[in-house]
């Protein structure tokens, strides 16, 4: 399978500028696991220390990974699944990556989805008023308990994902992310200037980066590992299949260095307006996956113009939610399209359709959604991962390799290079050799 079995009339479909696939692969980044997750996680392993080590995870294996998927999607212009056939010119064992990422979409999108739908019920709870009208408290519990009004707002995320990948990805998510990415950026700035002036927030601080060691498990670092990968979007393909529209001579270094910065920042600057707001009103940092759903409205229900600025904030994280989401639903749509040779707007209603299916659990069980987030973040990524640097670093054409860093210093060469060779793979393998232990 070539290049040109991704595109729409026979030709190879690139982003429109440099800034537009930055943008569309921090799209891609930035979404629920930086606005929603990380804080939540962050609150149940204890703060500081846990942000160090997910700090670490980011710059030893996330970036590397990055990079490498990168080039793998650049060099081959195809699918996660097709790449692999691609460089090795024949059939392979390596592209059970890209299959390994088909279902890593599906299991993350059960969850997220249902999430997303959460995002949406704020927006229109904000928009009438309900913090204002003393309902902040209660809301998340009044939705979580309510299974109808879930599947229903979940399916109305998934339609939407339907009406923008059916088109074709360039038009709808470039354009999208160039104006929601700066958006979002600025609400977060103006919300951290407003959680500066909370009694709170030098508590939130020292929460968020005050290192106290003895609360770091073997749990917290499986967690952080997990989430340098979730957040990155990587291990799955979606970085393969977002870097596959890019010209030949695009530099990756660069780009990769500008998408980690914003999704690293943004999770941070959630943190420090999400922490001040929970200690200022006395909410539980470990609250759980419901974290911004009970700190946020209680926030919004003081300020002044709180009705406008949450509708905007859970607007926002609504759209965050939904460029990621189409990253994911593209990997597995642009793998059926190559790879069963099925249209695309077959293939976008197909997939869908078994997204909403596999939400549907999720709706109804605590237990179902725990288990779903971890398999993925825990187990599939992180192997998906591990297999990419196996091959980029031992597996991979040299020169095609090599091309990734072509534009660095000798030095930072060789150190990615030995990164992908030795580290991550030990990292990880450390990572689920205690997994296993745990479990045995
Ligand atoms: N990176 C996205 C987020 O942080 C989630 C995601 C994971 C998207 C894997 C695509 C692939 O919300």
């Amino acid at each position: 399978m070539s290049a040109e079995d991704n595109s729409q009339k026979g030709q190879r479909v690139l982003w429109a500028s440099r800034m537009g696939f930055i943008f569309a692969a921090a799209g891609s980044a930035v979404g629920l696991g930086n606005i929603w997750k990380f804080p939540y996680i962050t609150g149940v392993n204890g703060g500081g220390a846990f942000v160090l080590v997910y700090l670490a995870c980011i710059l030893a294996i996330g970036v590397p990974i990055l990079l490498s998927e990168f080039r793998l999607g650049q060099a081959t212009g195809t699918d996660p699944i097709s790449a692999f056939r691609v460089l090795e010119g024949k059939k392979t064992r390596w592209s059970i990556v890209g299959y390994m990422g088909v279902l890593a979409a599906f299991v993350i999108m059960s969850f997220y989805s249902v999430v997303a739908g959460w995002c949406l019920d704020f927006v229109v709870r904000s928009a009438q008023g309900a913090w204002a009208a003393g309902e902040a408290g209660t809301a998340f519990g009044d939705l979580t308990g309510n299974s109808g009004r879930q599947i229903f707002l979940h399916l109305i995320f998934i339609a939407g994902l339907v009406i923008v990948v059916a088109r074709g990805v360039r038009e709808g998510i470039e354009k999208a992310s160039d104006v929601l990415m700066p958006v979002l950026l600025l609400l977060l700035v103006g919300m951290l200037l407003y959680a500066t002036q909370l009694k709170g927030f030098g508590r939130g601080v020292e929460f968020l980066f005050a290192a106290d060691f003895s609360k770091i498990s073997p749990t917290a670092i499986v967690s952080a590992l997990g989430h340098a990968f979730f957040t990155l979007s990587l291990g799955m393909g979606a970085m393969i299949t977002y870097s596959s529209y890019l010209p030949e001579d695009a530099n990756l270094v660069s780009s990769s260095v500008w998408i980690v910065f914003m999704d690293t920042a943004i999770a941070l600057v959630a943190g420090l307006v999400i922490f001040p707001i929970a200690f200022t009103f006395d909410l539980e940092p470990a609250a759980g996956p419901g974290l911004i759903f009970s700190t946020l409205p209680t926030a919004f229900a003081q300020l002044p113009g709180g009705t406008l600025l949450s509708t905007l904030f859970f607007l926002l994280l609504s759209f965050a939610a939904f460029t990621s989401a189409i990253s994911l639903v593209e990997v597995v749509v642009a793998s059926a399209v190559n790879n069963l040779g099925w249209q695309r707007k077959k293939a976008t209603s197909l997939v869908c359709l078994g997204i909403f299916l596999a939400g549907i659990p999720v709706v109804y069980s605590g237990t179902f959604f725990d288990l779903m987030d971890r398999f993925s973040s825990e187990y599939l990524l992180p192997l998906g991962g591990l297999l990419i640097a196996l091959y980029v670093g031992w597996g991979m054409d040299a020169d095609k390799r090599d091309a990734t860093v072509a534009s660095l210093p000798a030095w930072m060469q060789k150190g990615w290079l030995w990164t992908l060779r030795i580290v991550t793979p030990a990292l990880v393998g450390f990572v689920f050799l205690n997994q296993i232990f745990e479990f045995v």
